[in-house]
């Protein structure tokens, strides 16, 4: 969670951002003079044959216009981030899940690539892994196909609308590869498993977005074998984005210790053991 003092920070840049931009000079159109002109004809701005002096304040307007695009676009970008992030730190709900199919995008996976959070969780072949909170099943095919036949895959998340548009993505062609993957309705703080029965649990962009943290690292632990891994990955545009400093803290208050911590702030991920 994002301290209210750094999002004030963020709604005041914002302002000033737009602010500027307002302030901005409309300097007019440069009237150059034409040489030998006479000072009484000058100022009467006769018609300039010059090439030039038609195109640069053209040139100077676009560049203008597309400076100010840049600084709106900025603007709204953080507007919109500050908003949401006020509105979820006093209401915690699941993401709806008619987000599901901006979740799961190409677009999304470029900025955020499959590849690696894979290498970053350490998942591999064989591994027995659980996704908490897989919503419409943005990277868990891919995990799916890391942990090979010998592998699993379970992915669970608590909304039904969730899970419907993953059971739907796993039944296009292009995913009938995939045999070793199970999905499964239930909560973070309650899972269906044995106790110390997986290799790994990850969550995506989900565990900030669950309301007790504490329960749902103890439920972790339980399920994980000794050495076990929980991967956290998260992405700023998320309006739940931690700095990584909370997800080390959260994750050692929860009795793990960290194994690895790789990424930037646009989208990292801490990788812990179960000591
Ligand atoms: C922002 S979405 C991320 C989905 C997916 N991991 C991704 O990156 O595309 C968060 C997901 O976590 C699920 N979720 C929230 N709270 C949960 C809980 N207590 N137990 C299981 N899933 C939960 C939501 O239903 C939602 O699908």
């Amino acid at each position: 969670m994002i301290p209210l003092k750094d999002l004030i920070k963020l709604i005041t840049m914002a302002l000033e951002i737009f602010s500027r931009a307002r302030r901005q000079p409309q300097k007019p159109a440069p009237v150059k003079r034409s040489q030998g002109s006479s000072p009484a004809r000058s100022h009467k701005a006769a018609p300039s044959t010059n090439c030039c002096d038609r195109v640069a304040p053209v040139k100077g307007g676009l560049a203008r216009r597309f400076f100010r695009t840049i600084l709106a676009v900025v603007q709204i970008f953080i507007l919109y981030q500050a908003a949401l992030r006020l509105l979820r730190r006093y209401l915690k709900f699941p993401a709806p899940a008619f987000i599901g199919r901006f979740l799961d995008s190409g677009y999304r996976r470029r900025m955020q690539p499959p590849a690696l959070l894979i290498e970053r969780s350490g998942a591999q072949k064989g591994m027995t892994i659980l996704e908490i909170g897989c919503g419409s099943g943005a990277y868990t095919p891919w995990f799916a196909r890391a942990v090979g036949e010998t592998g699993r895959v379970y992915a669970l998340d608590i909304q039904p609308g969730m899970l419907k548009q993953i059971r739907r993505k796993l039944e296009q062609p292009e995913n009938q590869d995939i045999q070793n993957l199970q999905v499964t309705a239930g909560s973070a703080y309650e899972l269906p498993f044995e106790n110390e029965s997986l290799d790994m649990v990850y969550m995506v962009t989900v565990f900030q977005e669950i309301p007790d943290k504490a329960r749902t690292l103890k439920e972790v632990r339980r399920v994980l074998k000794r050495r076990g891994v929980l991967a956290i990955s998260e992405f700023l545009p998320d309006p739940d984005y931690p700095w990584v400093t909370t997800t080390v803290r959260m994750g050692k208050e929860g009795g793990f210790r960290v194994d690895d911590v790789n990424g930037n702030l646009w989208n990292y991920t801490v990788r812990f053991k179960k000591g």
